[in-house]
């Protein structure tokens, strides 16, 4: 069942719910309805459609791509691609053209069905974060067009690697990264969210270098550097990625497995071993993983995110591999959109926290099936306090911190903020403590079922929250049996998506963990010294918390206190070290600044540089040394990282 079909089944449902209401509230309703009419001579403004995607130019309401062949040959010498993207055509109205979303790409021919035929096309003026429409004419008998295309030294979504940036040292390395709307970077696509595909790879490489995609992937290298792929589920296009470099694979389990550079396999194979005991319960919550194969590629450092959900094969940063197994959330999470996410799919960017809202939930949810309750009261004790941040320095009436938002005009990565992950989750949880874990897990099951391989909005979700939660036929539930009104109001569901700011039903998080840390921060404060803290058994998430809440202002000898005591400066955790050196920058540890330059030229993590980098642009000589050290990482950096971190450092 396509989506269209399913909003109006849920319209029609939502009508009949309305007669078995209460008929007078509708004609009060209707005569208000026509009296405003009457008064203001025009008809009241429909609310926008949610679904339509002001990201992309593709006319898909009369055009879509079904499928797409791709051939690609890479040439690291010249840092592009040279491919050929056949896409497969649903002409919905017979319109005569198809337009596609191109950003730097070269269009060298195009030709339509069996290949024979060259036809005509044009590439349209270009508009920022959208790149260039590529109109192309067919007729309405035109089942595929193939364009042969280059790609750019410049393309947004590819990163090329010299050997030097990788932890072999000796051949090259390139991968992609799609997510939000760069897939159009290194292929002609209907880039949106709102639209699926199926796809075919045949991508050739240079001879030793292993090829892997978003699809069924073989497990070893290729002689001639030829590597066919088929990715038989559909998928968005914001999930279509490829890495290439020289790596291997190790198998965790018989359906998942990691690939990473030989120098670093056995520890990334040790760090994501219980991945399986992750999916074990995400399936026992949420239902069957529909995609077959769950494999890590764990890229070189460059990577600018922690982690990216592509399909079957999550891409995750190195910077995860603390050597304690103490940063696996971040796999819970790219695992959790293998429902949230992949299966049911935001329709625009607008509705980013559909993605990463519920993926928040869940990943909390599995690290508590899997790590116990302690654990995950860390964690969403840790997020609570960044949404709080988020919100403050956002200001609580700023729109942006709706759950759905208004993107149009602007770049989709405008909407990465805590308020789409960590409000869209205490949103779920919210709905999960008013209804019962049972209630609200069943609901999930129930929806992932319903919308598997379709898209979604917020207003679509809250009508079938709606029409699930209050007027279930199973439960033989009446919309007007008293407890469930009460419950209507209670959740607010309206102000949660639609409203500015949080809710006053947000669920209260509470760590007795974090409490024996505030202690310990309060008696070091009151004069025990470091050393005789009581840190015993502390974790990762301890020692966050605990950097996180020193008091404002320390002083140069309770700086070195802390780090001659618990080695700050030395820690191999990325997080710890990332919090900790935000703290040497705001309080002039100049100890640390070697650390800091090395962490910075080392890794390419948005996450971290982009705090740090800002961190040291406060004051006039630590933008010197930002500046100073910029020069020489730049070049290292992801395009995704240094254009932001460009703005920063007024670049
Ligand atoms: N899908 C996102 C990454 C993303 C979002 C890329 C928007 C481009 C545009 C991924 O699932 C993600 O959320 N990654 C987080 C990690 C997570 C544990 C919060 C990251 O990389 O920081
Ligand atoms: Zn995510």
């Amino acid at each position: 069942m396509n989506l269209k079909s399913v909003t109006i089944r849920l319209k029609k449902r939502k009508g009949n719910d309305m007669k078995n209401r209460n008929h007078t509230i509708m004609i009060l309703l209707a005569s208000l309805i026509v009296y405003s009419l009457f008064i203001t001579g025009c008809a009241p403004e429909d609310p926008p459609d949610q679904e339509v995607d002001f990201h992309t130019f593709a006319n898909v309401d009369e055009v879509v791509v079904t499928h797409m062949d791709l051939e690609l040959t890479l040439n690291f010498a010249e840092q592009v691609i040279n491919g050929r993207a056949s896409l497969h055509l649903n002409n919905i109205t017979g319109t005569e053209q198809v337009v596609l979303d191109t950003r730097d790409l070269t269009i060298e021919r195009i030709t339509l069905n069996g290949g024979d035929e060259e036809t005509t096309f044009t590439l349209g003026d270009f508009v920022d974060y959208l790149g260039q429409p590529l109109t192309i004419d067919i007729t309405h008998a035109t089942d595929k067009v193939n364009v042969y295309y280059q790609t750019s030294p410049d393309a947004a979504a590819l990163q090329w690697l010299e050997p030097e940036q990788t932890a072999g040292g000796r051949h090259p390395f390139l991968f992609t990264q799609s997510q939000a709307i760069l897939a159009r970077t290194w292929m002609p696509c209907q880039d949106t969210p709102g639209s699926r595909i199926t796809y075919n790879a045949r991508v050739e490489v240079p001879e030793g270098l292993m090829a892997v995609m978003s699809a069924e992937n073989r497990k070893e290298k290729s002689p001639g550097g030829v590597y066919e792929f088929s990715m038989p589920q559909t998928i968005p296009t914001y999930l279509l990625a490829l890495s290439v470099g020289d790596f291997e694979f190790r198998h965790l389990s018989d359906r998942i497995g990691v690939f990473a550079e030989p120098e670093i396999i056995e520890e990334a194979a040790w760090e994501f071993a219980e991945t399986d005991d992750m999916m074990e319960v995400a399936e026992e919550m949420y239902g069957a993983y529909r995609w077959g194969r769950y494999d890590i590629m764990v890229l070189p450092p460059s990577f600018p995110f922690g982690g990216m959900e592509n399909a079957r094969l999550t891409f995750v940063t190195p910077t995860i591999i603390a050597g304690d197994r103490s940063l696996l959330s971040l796999i819970a999470h790219e695992l959790a959109h293998s429902w949230a996410g992949n299966l049911v799919t935001m329709a625009t960017w607008n509705d980013f926290w559909i993605n990463e809202g519920f993926t928040s939930y869940m990943t909390n949810r599995i690290m508590e099936a899997v790590y116990g309750r302690e654990y995950t009261e860390m964690l969403w004790h840790l997020d609570y306090q960044d949404l709080i941040a988020t919100i403050e320095e956002m200001g609580e009436d700023n729109p942006d911190t709706r759950l759905h938002l208004d993107l149009r005009g602007r770049d989709p990565d405008d909407g990465m903020t805590s308020i789409a992950y960590i409000k869209g989750a205490f949103f779920l949880k919210m709905l999960e403590n008013n209804l019962g874990r049972e209630r609200f897990d069943d609901f999930l099951v129930h929806y992932f079922n319903t919308f598997a391989f379709q898209t979604m909005t917020s207003e679509h979700f809250l009508s079938f929250f709606r029409e699930t939660v209050f007027i279930d036929p199973i439960r033989e539930v009446q919309a007007d049996d008293e407890g469930e009104v009460d419950l209507e109001k209670r959740l607010k569901l309206d102000e949660w998506v639609y409203g500015t700011g949080l809710p006053d039903n947000i669920p209260k998080v509470h760590s007795d963990e974090f409490a024996r840390v505030e202690d310990q921060i309060e008696a070091w404060e009151n004069g025990v010294a470091a050393a005789d803290l009581d840190v015993e058994d502390w974790t990762t998430h301890h020692w966050l918390h605990f950097l996180m809440n020193l008091p404002e202002v320390l002083s140069h000898e309770q700086m070195t206190e802390l780090d001659a005591t618990f080695g700050f400066t030395e820690t191999a955790n990325s997080e710890i070290l990332n919090a900790w050196l935000l703290h040497a920058i705001e309080h002039r540890y100049e100890e640390a600044y070697l650390a800091l330059e090395e962490f910075l030229l080392s890794q390419g993590r948005r996450k971290f540089l982009m705090p740090l980098y800002s961190k040291l642009a406060e004051t006039t000589e630590g933008m010197e040394l930002a500046q100073e050290i910029y020069r020489e990482a730049r070049p290292m950096y992801h395009p995704i990282s240094y254009n932001s971190i460009d703005e920063v450092l007024n670049r």
